[in-house]
């Protein structure tokens, strides 16, 4: 307020209303930042000049970690400073609200001389005071320091007061601007997520998409996916080392996340070490340090608790915000959805196999000499492919071919299936009906949409290079690269096993042998894949031998 009794002159009047005016353009001018950065800048450039003052601050209120912060310039950039809420100059009047004038810091106990000494500023006069929002509600401090001719008078309090009022407005458009651009923004993250990861339906792949996402959405270092083993009452997760994954399990109640599984209690610490529940066992193996951790149960609709997201070390030192929890709860949701369809076509996917397996065992079954047959054949050709650089469908299809190849056998009556000696024509013609017959029963399973081909793949074991093979009698170029696989298999494994009438070939003579017919009945590439893949599936069975023993 003015001071009862003095008369203000026309030049005094003349100034207080420009500065007034002012002040208006100030409130103008910053209102038209919406940017929170560009917005700090140039209050406190406006407000220096204005309060014919030195340097202003514009601190803001940070409630979640009861700081307060800005940004300060420096050259091109700017840089954060954060400090306590309750430290200060600032610090009095963040808490209580009141207006401070002080005409000479160090005698005010209120005032920390850090600063300056860190900074060799020297801080003269102070005026301080809150800014509020229209619920009347602190959320910054503005500060003027150094006014370039005596203290700060009533005139500049009431001044810094009508910009503290404009600024505030300022800063609830800016923060509803940023806060809107952060959720629409983090909306778009979400759908983006969501999209991708409803197109993996392979656990593994969505696990690691799963991890990298989350990693990127909350900017942590790194993001783990903890599953619930119910039978096993175990937790389990692929972590990448180096270029392969490895699988990690422990018991359920174990460590932060094993916590957070039972309890379903949300963990955020910004320091792990200083958590009893935290192991550092971990650390200490891989070499990482743990700081922040943010851990949460992920939960499917009905509630149960499936998993558990960990991430670590916040980028930028710190703890994760309540902002990133909530970020991580909806995400939760999402990847429940998505890894219960995963693990549902997992489950699928074994009973599928399992079930093809017993058909296979059950046609070798039929015959001692022949145990394990569809088996090696698969394993040989499938490695073969492998080496032939196979697409993991065409893969596919291979393993499905061959383990089922001779099921057509079911058809083959035992009397003539088991006939030690040499058979009449007629039979040999019986048991080469067990191709056509093996392609029929396919045909009348479902098989998906990329291994539709499985049927007709099969019924190609027995063709020939030169057209001599059977059913179809097909010549070189007619034989798809599989059927010429399989074959391969089927002679080298037959070749190497034990026959009531003469023993096993070994690896080379079996080898030589079907290098013999290369043209004739093999193809030669097929061949030389095949003796590539063989030997060094030999050479790692011989590591693991070592490795045993
Ligand atoms: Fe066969
Ligand atoms: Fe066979």
């Amino acid at each position: 307020m003015m001071k009862a009794g003095k008369r203000l002159t026309k030049a005094d009047l003349q100034s207080q209303v420009e500065r007034l005016y002012r002040c208006l353009e100030v409130g103008k001018a910053v209102n038209s930042e919406t940017e929170l950065d560009r917005l700090l800048q140039r209050v406190m450039a406006e407000t220096t000049d204005l309060m014919r003052a030195d340097r202003s601050s514009l601190f803001l209120l940070d409630k979640e970690k009861g700081e307060l912060w800005s940004r300060i310039a420096q050259g091109m950039e700017s840089r954060e400073i954060r400090f306590p809420a309750d430290r200060g100059i600032a610090g009095y009047v963040a808490t209580t609200g009141e207006r401070l004038n002080i005409p000479d810091a160090y005698e005010d106990p209120r005032f920390n001389p850090e600063v300056d000494k860190k900074t060799g500023y020297r801080t003269q006069s102070i005026l301080c005071l809150p800014v509020l929002n229209h619920r009347r509600e602190i959320i910054g401090v503005i500060q003027v320091l150094n006014k370039e001719e005596g203290p700060f008078t009533e005139e500049d309090e009431r001044i810094l007061s009508c910009v503290a009022d404009q600024v505030a407005v300022a800063l609830e458009d800016a923060f509803l601007v940023q806060e809107m651009r952060f959720n629409l923004e983090r909306t778009t993250d979400l759908l983006e997520v969501g999209k991708s990861i409803s197109e993996v339906i392979e656990l593994d792949s969505l696990l690691r998409l799963i991890m990298e996402k989350t990693s990127h959405l909350l900017k942590a270092d790194r993001s783990t996916v903890f599953l619930v083993d119910q039978e096993r009452k175990e937790l389990w997760s692929k972590v990448a080392q180096g270029l392969r994954d490895q699988e990690i399990r422990f018991p359920m109640h174990l460590g932060i996340a094993g916590s957070v599984a039972t309890t379903g209690e949300t963990i955020n610490i910004p320091d792990a070490y200083e958590d009893p529940r935290f192991n550092p066992e971990v650390d200490k193996k891989t070499g990482y340090r743990t700081q922040s951790i943010l851990t949460m149960a992920m939960r499917n609709k009905l509630g149960e608790i499936i998993g558990v997201f960990q991430c670590l070390n916040k980028e930028g030192g710190g703890a994760f915000t309540r902002e990133d929890e909530r970020l991580l709860e909806a995400l939760s949701s999402q990847t429940a959805i998505a890894i219960e369809n995963a693990q549902l076509y997992e489950d699928q996917k074994k009973q599928f196999n399992s079930i093809i397996e017993v058909l296979a065992s059950s046609i070798d079954a039929r015959d001692p000499y022949t145990a394990g047959h569809s088996q090696r054949v698969m394993e040989y050709t499938v490695g073969t492919a492998e080496e032939m650089n196979f697409s993991r469908k065409g893969l596919e299809v291979l393993r499905l071919a061959s383990l089922l190849h001779d099921y057509g056998k079911i058809g083959v009556h035992d009397a003539i299936l088991r006939k030690p000696g040499n058979l009449t024509e007629e039979e040999y013609r019986a048991i080469q009906e067990h191709v056509v017959k093996t392609r029929e029963i396919l045909e009348n399973l479902y098989f998906s949409k990329d291994l539709k081909e499985i049927p007709l793949i099969a019924a190609f074991h027995h063709e020939r290079m030169d057209g001599t093979g059977y059913p179809y009698r097909l010549r070189d170029g007619e034989i798809p690269v599989g059927g010429k696989i399989m074959a391969v298999a089927d002679v080298f494994d037959a070749l190497t096993s034990e026959r009531p009438y003469r023993k096993p070939s070994t690896a080379e003579e079996a080898f030589a042998m079907l290098e013999q017919g290369i043209g004739k009945h093999f193809d030669g590439e097929v061949v030389a894949a095949f003796k590539r893949y063989f030997y060094k599936a030999q050479a790692k069975e011989k590591e693991k031998v070592e490795a045993k023993g």
